[in-house]
């Protein structure tokens, strides 16, 4: 008896896990080349060769099945070509604030990119349907699979599947092409340019649950949670097809928490229907910033009996609320938004990121204490909104235009489509700052229309707009669900005294600039000093935003501008200056002091941080001001052991004092709820060694696991040299590769790739990074660190399965 039970058991965890739809990672052996925007031939005949005047024909052009590609340089996706290109300075405002990059209609021999794949397939029972799907692409691709034209994506941002069963070849090899047409912006910040996110091959059932068609969303009263599962089924057999439709919730653990009855369908070819199930789950564990609990839920589709497509969606269970009064809400508690805005680039790879790199950006995002992810101003990858749903971020996400004419509105919808089941997202936003428009009824238009799209699509959530505009309310900001405020933090109290009742909430604040670790303005090198002293006229300095922000409860918070720098936009500067000065911290993710400005105020852990750095040989009894970054309740600065006096912290602010230097140490004593924490800052002695601080030191033999090193220059007491710029030289040994390196510096010119065997950089204040990529090879991988005259360090790291 109990053998035949066990027989059971296994036979229904096998139909359970039966893997119905089938999906092929297509990122690795590309071949890339440039085309040309100016000149057909150097574009591969694109557009003097008839390419849509006959179904799968395109003959002498690359695109072309028998086109020879071996001369094409090999890669692998994500790739962002304009990282490779050099530094170019041009007074044309677009290519200075996409970073000083040949990218854009100036430079039609490095705008254009064709990618060509080989790739074979086995065909797998009952899975004839095959799509190609494409997470993002920047820009305006055309694709083509077997000759066959597939279509084009406009945005550099959505991503796109094409359903391709009529052109895929099985068993033999299918030629898949790309053209990729960066001529065109879609912003006013590094954009990239290429294949720069995943690419896959899905092959499923004709009879099937598409890509978004899935959508789960969640009502709690206390511990009861009620569960809706919207599935749309789509028939795409040339007969009409039965099925039943059924969807089961599992725990984070796997155990199976709750199921639907199998609900009947019958659909006639091409037919889609939805269907509503719900599931009460009486115990539910809601998904919180502290405590990111995912379910899964798994949908299955049979056709007479037999499952013909079954997929898992994670998912979280919690609840949101806005109000005009009193802020923001999640699970019923109460909770000040401390976010981030962010581009997608990072140091070293562009807008090319592995999907490591996205949990490590969260993951210091999170550890400054921030809560919020701003995607400005662009649907952001899949794989960050998985990092923010299972690391504990609430994610703002954003629709590139305001616009609702087909494309665009098509572009909301995949959006919305693609992202309404991430816990993470609290909030949709319908563009930012439209100049033109805002204010007038186009805008308004617009607006409604978009807002109609968001509740059809997604009734759980709402949307806000990032306006630049103060105390004014015709246009967007009269049907707009949450009042976005970009900059103008004064205006706030009086446009809630007018409405009172409309959530607010800070879009984009602060947007200080600073250069990390540099102490005076230098417009030749293009630093800013590395205090929240420095503002652009639309913006304000950290403390002037959050100190309003965080004592107001009618104000839910606000997304500083930047959690990072990113490339381009280098304001307040052009030229040499290639990146944004914008970040709490660098392009490498390494803190600037304001990070310990917004940590002071936005964490309980005890914070306490002294800067300028003290190396100062030619300012010997000069006054310095110092400043401290701090939550205690007061503190007492002491040099060389002298008291310089002890002062009282006001809250959301800093502590500043003026020391006639002299080398030494600098301490600051703070007693914070009557416990003291201490910090210090020494002078230094010469650059000693080099340091490598990995994030990890196993990875994954998988060849995509990533692992970030940062590099310090120390003296001999292994202090780090705040003012260190040695060149540092790579060396790794081992089944990897190194894919980037940076350092911060935001008018550095040097290269982000080197050849293989020469990878450099030099440090900058101190610091730089190189980011390391796993082979498919199990063992050791050293990496060597060396720097002329220094002492060298060398990092062991094991790859493994
Ligand atoms: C805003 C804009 C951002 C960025 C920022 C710089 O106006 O929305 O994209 O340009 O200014 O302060």
């Amino acid at each position: 008896m109990k053998k035949i039970a066990l027989l059971f058991t296994t036979i229904f965890l096998v139909c359970l896990s039966a893997k119905a739809q089938f999906k092929t990672n297509l990122d690795t052996d590309w071949r890339f080349h440039l085309g040309h925007a100016a000149n057909p031939e150097k574009d591969f005949n694109y557009s003097i060769a008839t390419i849509f005047s006959k179904s799968g024909g395109a003959t002498k052009t690359a695109i072309d099945p028998k086109f020879v590609d071996t001369t094409w340089t090999k890669l692998n996706i994500p790739h962002d070509w304009a990282v490779d290109l050099p530094f170019v300075y041009s007074p044309n405002f677009d290519v200075e604030s996409h970073g000083y990059k040949p990218i854009g209609g100036l430079y039609p021999e490095t705008s254009i990119g064709w990618y060509r794949k080989h790739f074979t397939v086995t065909p797998k029972p009952g899975l004839d349907r095959y799509e190609l799907q494409f997470d993002g692409i920047f820009r305006n691709a055309s694709i083509w699979l077997n000759g066959f034209y597939v279509g084009t994506n406009q945005s550099g941002y959505v991503g796109v599947s094409y359903d391709v069963t009529d052109y895929i070849l099985t068993d033999k090899e299918n030629i898949l092409v790309v053209r990729v047409d960066a001529t065109q912006y879609e912003g006013w910040f590094y954009e990239g340019a290429g294949i720069y996110r995943h690419v896959w091959l899905n092959q499923f059932n004709n009879l099937h649950v598409a890509d978004g068609d899935f959508f789960v969303h969640s009502t709690q009263n206390g511990k009861k949670a009620t569960v809706t599962l919207e599935t749309t089924v789509t028939n795409k057999n040339f007969y009409p097809t039965n099925c039943t439709v059924s969807t089961y919730i599992k725990s984070r653990e796997g155990k199976i928490i709750g199921t639907t009855s199998e609900q009947k369908l019958s659909l006639t070819t091409n037919q889609q229907s939805t269907i509503k199930q719900k599931i009460t789950l009486s115990n539910a564990t809601l998904w919180d910033i502290d405590n990111p609990y995912l379910y899964r839920a798994v949908t299955v589709v049979k056709q007479n009996g037999k499952i013909v497509d079954q997929q898992e969606t994670k998912f979280g269970l919690r609840t949101v609320a806005f109000n005009g009064q009193k802020g923001f809400f999640l699970n019923g508690k109460p909770l000040k938004i401390k976010g981030t805005n962010n581009h997608q680039d990072h140091a070293g790879v562009g807008s090319a990121l592995p999907d490591d790199l996205q949990y490590f950006r969260i993951k210091l995002l999170k550890e400054l204490g921030s809560n919020a992810y701003r995607a400005s101003h662009h649907a952001p990858t899949r794989e960050l909104l998985e990092a923010c749903d299972s690391l504990g971020m609430l994610v703002l996400d954003e629709q590139r235009l305001l616009n609702s004419s087909p494309e665009y509105l098509d572009q909301f919808t995949r959006l919305i489509k693609r992202d309404r089941n991430h816990p993470s997202v609290f909030l949709w936003s319908i563009g930012n700052e439209e100049g033109w428009i805002q204010k007038n009824d186009f805008g308004k238009k617009i607006a409604l229309t978009l807002l109609a799209k968001q509740r059809e699509l997604d009734p759980s959530r709402t949307s806000t707009y990032a306006a630049d505009m103060g105390n004014e309310f015709p246009g967007v900001n009269e049907v707009i669900p949450v009042r976005g405020f970009n900059y103008r933090q004064f205006a706030v109290a009086d446009y809630h005294k007018d409405h009172p009742n409309q959530p607010l909430l800070g879009t984009e604040m602060g947007s200080t600039v600073t250069t990390r670790g540099i102490y005076e303005k230098d417009p030749i090198r293009a630093y800013v000093p590395d205090q929240d002293i420095t503002a652009p006229w639309w913006a304000s300095k950290a403390e002037e935003w959050w100190s309003l922000a965080a004592v107001n409860d009618y104000w839910m918070g606000g997304f500083v501008w930047t959690g990072l720098d990113y490339r381009g936009e280098p304001t307040p500067y052009k030229w040499p200056n290639i990146n944004s000065h914008f970040g709490i911290m660098d392009v490498c993710g390494f803190p600037k002091n304001i990070y310990y400005y917004y940590k002071s105020w936005w964490t309980n852990e005890d914070i306490i941080h002294i800067s300028p750095h003290w190396n100062w040989a030619d300012k010997v009894g000069q006054p310095i001001e110092v400043w401290v970054n701090t939550n205690a309740d007061d503190v007492e600065l002491f040099l060389n052991g002298k008291s310089l006096g002890k002062k009282v912290m006001p809250r959301n602010s800093h502590l500043k004092w003026s020391v006639p230097y002299e080398p030494g140490k600098l301490e600051a004593v703070g007693i914070k709820k009557g416990k003291k924490i201490i910090t210090s800052v020494e002078t230094t002695g010469a650059p000693y060694r080099v340091i490598a601080t990995p994030n990890r030191t196993t990875l994954k033999a998988n060849g995509t696991d990533v692992v970030i090193v940062n590099l310090s220059i120390v003296d001999e007491k292994g202090r780090e040299v705040p003012v260190a710029d040695n060149r540092i030289q790579f060396q790794l040994m081992g089944d990897a590769k190194i894919i980037g390196v940076g350092n911060g510096d935001p008018s550095s010119h040097e290269p982000d790739h080197c050849p293989e065997s020469a990878w450099q950089r030099s440090a900058f204040n101190g610091k730089c990074q190189v980011i390391l990529q796993a082979g498919k090879t199990k063992g050791t991988l050293t990496l060597k660190a060396t720097a002329n005259g220094l002492a060298s360090e060398t990092i062991t790291l094991t790859q493994s399965n």
